[in-house]
């Protein structure tokens, strides 16, 4: 028996606290009850398309057959057990298949549940990994400025101090921050463009590590994208190798959060793949489940691993949750790597680039051209920033937010950034779609003079 539509609003009202909600001006949101590829479907029968792969994890559709088998086996099998002591076939294979993705340059695998809790155990790693190998003073850690990595105090602590974390700030750890590479989209195919534009930020970093980098134990970064706080930056692969280099000259360790960009957002399983490039932790969640459970890994490489190693007992990597190396996510990330092999989804995220590149050029060439500051587009992604000031607080994003909700696709712009990250099963007209409605709704919403 279903309970009443304006019943569970009252339970909504009474009851909910939604993460990164204004809840006051949240009004009854959509109550879905299904999924279905890149569509969400509710309660009163509205189909809605999942332009944003529900916060950047659902990567082959909702209810995948192949996924949702191989948790309901899982689940017949054993649901859960202590990962401590004891172990399980699933996460026996899944280190093994993660491990070769990485072509077995980090072959130790640190299961978790969610990216923050990836990124910390990474942090914690880096700083550990000096304290065992007898470098205490190797304690400090550098990022990138417009970085964020998540919302526990470490992630941060080594984030952006943005509107998401500003009040938070009397809590966090300092850390190094260093100007991220801003180089202009049409540019990033012109090597000497990009050497010019990414000369300065590798200065500054390799001014801080000659006058600092006895202290510094580890550099985090997105690689390839700044995502949540830079409103995606997309950013030149030199830039990284020029990092990686500057690591090995100051016996820095390079910390990859591919929370967002791994699991083949960018066209390649792990944006570092992508640029040639092997840090020596990399934080993976999100898509790793295919979106499907809260479920994360923290890799690193044998020399890190070993360090933790010997009959001390203190030597440990002291962290843990209780949840940690769940058989059902394992089950749900070795269905998902299925699907990647199967289904050939690296050649159909390849083909969603140049669709993003098709639809972009089209929307600068239309009515909404002249309010455009700049496109961007990797992989699945694809990026409106508008010539307006503004953040994640600002009314034209959750104004833009609701159009396009109206018009049956679900949009949540950060900032002037207007994006699209749909599940890699997007068809080309629903792409179309998409990009209709989200240019609909920003000239509505630009036509209405909502303040910035
Ligand atoms: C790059 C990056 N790191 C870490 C996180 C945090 O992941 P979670 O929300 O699963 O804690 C996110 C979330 O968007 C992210 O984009």
């Amino acid at each position: 028996m279903q309970n009443p539509t304006e019943e569970l609003y009252e339970w909504h009202r009474n009851h909910a606290w939604m993460p990164f909600t204004q809840m006051q001006l949240l009004g009854n949101p959509p109550i879905i009850e299904s999924g279905q590829g890149v569509y969400l479907r509710t309660r009163d029968g509205r189909e809605i398309i999942d332009a944003i792969g529900s916060w950047w994890v659902t990567i082959h559709g909702h209810s995948h057959p192949r996924i949702n088998a191989a948790i309901k086996d899982q689940l017949d099998r054993l649901e859960h057990v202590i990962y401590a002591g004891m172990t399980h076939e699933p996460a026996l294979r899944l280190g093994h298949r993660l491990s070769a993705l990485t072509n077995h340059h980090l072959p130790r695998c640190f299961f978790s549940d969610n990216g923050s809790t990836a990124v910390e155990i990474g942090l914690k790693m880096a700083f550990q990994y000096f304290l065992n190998t007898g470098r205490p003073e190797k304690s400090e850690f550098v990022c990138l400025s417009g970085g964020y990595h998540g919302d526990t105090i470490g992630a941060m602590s080594v984030g952006a101090r943005s509107v998401f974390h500003e009040a938070f700030a009397p809590l966090l750890f300092d850390a190094h921050q260093v100007p991220a590479p801003r180089v202009e989209f049409r540019n990033q195919t012109d090597p000497d463009l990009v050497s010019s534009a990414i000369a300065a930020p590798i200065a500054k970093l390799a001014e801080l590590f000659e006058t600092r980098g006895e202290r510094i134990c580890a550099l985090i970064l997105e690689p390839l994208i700044q995502g949540a706080s830079a409103g995606f930056n997309i950013y030149p692969a030199e830039y990284l190798r020029q990092v990686r280099a500057l690591c090995d000259r100051h016996n820095v360790l390079l910390i990859a959060d591919e929370v967002f960009t791994g699991a083949g957002r960018t066209g390649h399983f792990f944006a570092t793949g992508r640029a040639g490039v092997q840090p020596d932790i990399l934080a993976l969640s999100k898509g790793l489940s295919g979106g499907y459970l809260p479920f994360a890994v923290t890799l690193a490489t044998e020399e890190i691993y070993e360090s933790f190693l010997g009959t001390d007992r203190r030597r440990t990597l002291f962290h843990g949750h209780s949840m940690t190396g769940s058989p059902l996510g394992c089950a749900a990330a070795h269905a998902s790597l299925d699907v990647f092999e199967e289904e050939a989804v690296l050649d159909r995220v390849r083909e969603l680039e140049r669709s993003h590149a098709e639809h972009l050029a089209r929307l600068q060439a239309g009515p909404l051209g002249s309010h455009i500051k700049e496109v961007r587009y990797m992989g699945s992604v694809g990026v409106v920033e508008l010539a307006l000031e503004g953040d994640y607080t600002s009314e034209f994003g959750w104004r833009v937010h609701e159009a396009a909700l109206s018009q049956g696709v679900l949009l949540r712009p950060l900032g002037p950034s207007v994006y699209l990250t749909p599940p890699f099963v997007i068809e080309p007209g629903e792409l179309a779609r998409a990009y209709e409605v989200m240019e609909s709704s920003v000239l509505a919403v630009l036509g209405a003079r909502v303040p910035a």
